[in-house]
């Protein structure tokens, strides 16, 4: 359709305008631009020809839309979030994060691609449809949040009381990556997670590390032994029962992941700009970061580290580090397990303690539905080639929230590429994709309504 075409500059000065909010989720001197991305993106679905608000709670304001003029067909609720992520080190950005920039086809700025690109394919489909037919082939309701990149815990909260406004058959997210470029996917699993804080106390204070060393306990030993026992050289975690509700791939899943395009090379050395690949011997690289559960360590601060030398033994360390869980594995189990190991491996003269900060669970699809098949076709349509399924090492909790409290199947169509820099800098959008997106889309929700 032509009228995709016309409108790309339209499309791309609405996506630099949501660009420039840097509505960073995780730090709280944003909140003023948490609340300017939320009122744009109403505005938006306004636009767009539907109805929608703000829904005011403890959290982020969510942000409510709908258009409920086929009574006959199915409803579709679709999900984003306008949150991003932090955007350091702002050095390594060769353009600024907040102000988008048009480099090639791509465009780069935080929150491109993860996800306020992908948040627009989707109220750009509507706007589309309801632009060249003036009505919707389906129902639509959308859900955004503005907590996804901290844990999304207020939108679970508001999910969980089922409101009746939330009913529908089939949420769809456009939050996920495509397998390469031009190879249409869908994505069918995520994995969970619980984030972490251990705090680690030797002394009540500072002390001169040769008057007392020899005699006083070190927080950074301990926290280094306490990470050690969590995880062993070869990336297995030692955390006892942690494996025990793992369920293995298929067969099925295993060769279809075989037979995927893939060069371990570039994906180490351009896209990882890594060495080499590490993790559990003997695993394929797929079933490691799309099906086996991991735990990595985000940061450790406390002591000294400013210039020059400083001889302290400090009193307090903390570190950030989280668990990616995979189906069946259960949050509250998993915790349990977590704690339990780290009180075991704490040496004597430490006090320890965990906090989880917030938790996902994991999430897995069964593809064989009609509203993944009609994704799978339009998908194939669009792009013109067969769309494979594969899984996500990432997490989003409201797929398994939607699940749990809704009842209803996820369709994570993604269009970001592997080499979007996610959470990284230089984050970007593949502009063709950005618009290839927004036909895909209104095409899904043609199928549907057939
Ligand atoms: N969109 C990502 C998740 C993702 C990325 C899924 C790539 C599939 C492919 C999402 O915004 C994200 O980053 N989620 C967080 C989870 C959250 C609980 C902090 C993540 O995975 O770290
Ligand atoms: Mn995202
Ligand atoms: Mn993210």
């Amino acid at each position: 359709m032509n009228y995709y075409r016309e409108h790309q500059a339209e499309f791309l000065e609405g996506l630099k305008t949501f660009l420039r909010i840097p509505s960073i989720s995780a730090l709280s001197e944003h909140k003023p631009d948490i609340r300017r991305a939320a009122e744009f993106a109403r505005a938006e679905l306004e636009a767009a020809g539907l109805s929608a608000e703000l829904i005011e709670g403890e959290g982020n304001p969510l942000v409510y839309g709908e258009w409920l003029g086929a009574p006959c067909k199915p409803t579709i609720l679709f999900y984003g979030h306008y949150d991003v992520q932090p955007p350091d080190p702002l050095d390594e950005w060769k353009s600024p994060p907040f102000e988008p920039e048009v480099r090639g086809d791509d465009i780069f700025a935080r929150g491109a691609v993860d996800d306020k690109g992908q948040l627009l394919i989707q109220v750009n489909a509507v706007k589309a449809l309801m632009a060249t037919t003036g009505r919707l082939p389906v129902n639509v309701k959308f859900l955004l949040e503005g907590e996804e990149e901290t844990g999304g815990e207020h939108i679970e909260a508001y999910v969980k009381t089922r409101p009746p406004k939330l009913k529908a058959d089939a949420a769809v997210i456009c939050d996920t990556e495509m397998f390469a470029p031009e190879l249409p996917t869908i994505c069918v699993g995520l994995r969970g997670m619980v984030y972490y804080e251990i705090f680690v106390e030797g002394a009540n204070h500072d002390l001169h590390s040769g008057v007392y060393g020899g005699a006083a306990p070190n927080p950074f030993q301990a926290m280094a032994e306490i990470i050690c026992a969590l995880k062993d050289r070869d990336g297995r975690i030692l955390i006892p029962g942690f494996y025990d509700r793992v369920v293995p791939p298929s067969a099925k899943e295993r060769e279809a992941w075989a037979r995927l395009p893939f060069d371990e090379k570039e994906y180490t050395e351009k896209e990882m700009g890594a060495r080499e690949l590490v993790g559990e011997p003997g695993v394929p690289l797929f079933e490691r970061v799309w099906a086996r559960p991991t735990l990595e360590v985000h940061g450790i601060r406390g002591g000294f580290t400013g210039e020059g030398a400083k001889t302290v033994i400090p009193a307090r360390a903390v570190a950030k580090i989280s668990t990616r869980l995979v189906a069946d594995q259960q949050v509250d189990e998993s915790i349990a397990q977590f704690t339990a190991a780290v009180m075991a491996a704490a040496p004597r003269g430490v006090k320890v303690e965990v906090k989880p900060l917030h938790s996902g669970a994991p999430s897995l699809t069964d593809p064989d539905n009609p509203f993944i098949h009609a994704a799978a076709q339009a998908l194939k349509e669009a792009w013109g080639k067969d769309t494979v399924y594969i899984r996500s090492g990432g997490s989003i909790p409201i797929v398994g929230v939607f699940d749990r409290y809704l009842g209803i199947p996820s369709v994570m169509m993604g269009f970001g590429l592997p080499d979007d820099n996610l959470h990284a800098p230089n984050e970007k959008f593949h502009l063709p994709n950005f618009y290839r997106g927004i036909e895909t889309v209104a095409k899904y929700l043609e199928i549907l309504g057939r």
